[in-house]
């Protein structure tokens, strides 16, 4: 039985395999249409979410199973003071694989190891998110034709954006990515990440907290919104939240084929007036969410077509 906790949990062949399989899935969604009949998916969030919970909900659903579950902690016997674990092995009977949000960073690993079903992370606090990696890596597959030989800047909350963490793990196993870290000073890249992932591999990197200066040299700008709920403090949240807004104005300064991916929602930080703009790809991006959780799941339940 596989989990995906950590997008390392999947070696480059399998993360390619489940990108195929989701470009074949968008070629042909009838040919998937039963194949998940009888199976069914529970739903484990205890934290907010619209993209992640109905893009599996959906994609279940697409592949003929049913969909169980809850959307917040309150509904749930978590509120009578039920550890996850123990609600994770009851779930394990009533369904054959679980989707878990989380606040706790490792709420979904210790799910994990007393379960009896595959437990895929759907986000757990500030740490990582790895089925948005997968969502963002057929992005960017999709929109450059490739997931190497690239300049990607990383702009916003790169301390508490767990999507930006899984990404840029991920990244660092291919080849000829160069990365470019957009924040202010209390919103920098975690240090264990520069240490363990950056600097252990000898990937190129720079920090920088001007947007202006590098823009023209990237092929993709990641945006992230800056995360309210992770902040201790209302005024620090309300000092940074606006520190960058993409607009018209610097998109004069970016290449004709830049690819600007945000794993949404968004607050601020993009202004709606470039989401007409060839180059805005994060509705697509969501849109893509949907098949890539479609192939992930035949992969955990191990059906084919
Ligand atoms: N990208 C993402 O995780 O969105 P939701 O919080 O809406 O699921």
């Amino acid at each position: 039985m596989r989990h995906l906790i950590d997008i390392k949990d999947l070696s480059v062949q399998e993360i390619d395999g489940l990108i195929q399989c989701a470009e074949d899935i968008i070629k042909d969604p009838l040919k998937y249409a039963q194949v998940c009949r009888g199976k069914k998916l529970a739903i484990l969030f205890f934290e907010p979410s619209t993209r992640t919970r109905l893009s599996f909900e959906a994609a279940m659903l697409d592949l003929g199973g049913s969909v169980l579950g809850f959307s917040s902690a309150e509904t749930s016997s978590a509120s009578k003071g039920e550890s996850v674990s123990d609600t994770t092995r009851v779930v394990g009977c009533y369904a054959d694989i679980i989707a878990m949000r989380h606040p706790k960073e490792g709420a979904p690993l210790a799910a994990a190891m007393k379960s009896y079903v595959p437990i895929i992370n759907a986000g757990d606090g500030g740490h990582n998110h790895p089925t948005q990696t997968l969502t963002d890596l057929l992005t960017i597959k999709t929109e450059k034709g490739r997931l190497d030989s690239f300049t990607i800047g990383f702009c916003g909350d790169l301390k508490f954006g767990r999507t930006v963490h899984s990404l840029i793990s991920a990244l660092s196993r291919y080849k000829n990515i160069k990365y470019v870290f957009i924040s202010p000073p209390e919103l920098k890249l975690p240090d264990y990440i520069k240490t363990d992932v950056l600097d252990a591999l000898g990937l190129e990197y720079t920090e920088i907290e001007r947007m202006d200066e590098v823009l023209p040299e990237l092929d993709i700008l990641y945006m992230t919104r800056v995360q309210k709920e992770r902040f201790f403090n209302e005024a620090d949240y309300i000092r940074l939240k606006d520190t960058y807004i993409f607009n018209e104005e610097k998109l004069k300064l970016a290449k004709d084929d830049l690819s600007i991916l945000h794993p949404l929602p968004r607050v601020n930080e993009i202004s709606p007036s470039i989401d007409d703009d060839k180059r805005a790809c994060y509705f697509r991006q969501a849109r893509n969410g949907k098949f890539i959780r479609m192939a992930l799941i035949m992969k955990l339940l191990e059906v084919s077509v």
